[in-house]
């Protein structure tokens, strides 16, 4: 008797190789906020080193939800290079900004992948996404909070960025 074995994907190959580019996107953004919160470890701002260091982790977690989908479709996940992330910054305001020109760039990612799935009709994958397109708003959000606040406090003013900071370091003890 011979057995046939037909290895069926789940998944186009075009829609695999967007997500092993999103798992990297992922896991330079969890590295880029862990440097990020190593120079507000040593530059006086404990309460947004606290904030960044539990924000690394969270995106840490989004690579894994990328990788353990991509495997589930009979996919493969594939780790890729890493560019090395800023690791100074001219002020904290800045720094958020940055923040918030990466999250908008994951998100136009992120929403990319969304149109590819529907391009190829891979209903499955598009409503795993949507996960992703909820979260990326919650994240543009945050951020942009935060930096309204920054902005009310003023540049310069240290008393006002010593309460903001204070009150970072609240948002990550409450989960945020
Ligand atoms: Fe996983 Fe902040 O994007």
């Amino acid at each position: 008797m011979v057995i046939i074995s037909i290895k069926y994907k789940n998944m186009k190959k075009n829609i695999e190789q967007a997500i092993i580019e999103q798992i990297q996107k992922e896991e330079h953004s969890s590295r880029l906020y862990l440097q990020m919160a190593i120079w507000c470890e040593i530059n006086g701002f404990p309460g947004a080193a606290a904030f960044l260091y539990k924000h690394s982790d969270e995106e840490r977690l989004h690579q894994l939800k990328f990788i353990h989908f991509l495997n589930d479709r009979e996919g493969m996940a594939l780790l890729k290079p890493l560019e090395t992330p800023q690791s100074d910054y001219p002020s904290l305001k800045e720094m958020f900004e940055k923040i918030l020109e990466h999250e908008k760039f994951i998100s136009a990612s992120i929403n990319q992948i969304y149109g590819l799935t529907l391009q190829e009709k891979d209903y499955t994958t598009a409503s795993f996404i949507h996960w992703f397109i909820n979260e990326q708003i919650e994240e543009e959000t945050l951020v942009r909070t935060i930096l309204d606040k920054m902005k009310l406090a003023g540049d310069g003013q240290n008393r006002g960025l010593y309460l903001i900071d204070k009150e970072l370091g609240v948002m990550a003890a409450s989960g945020h």
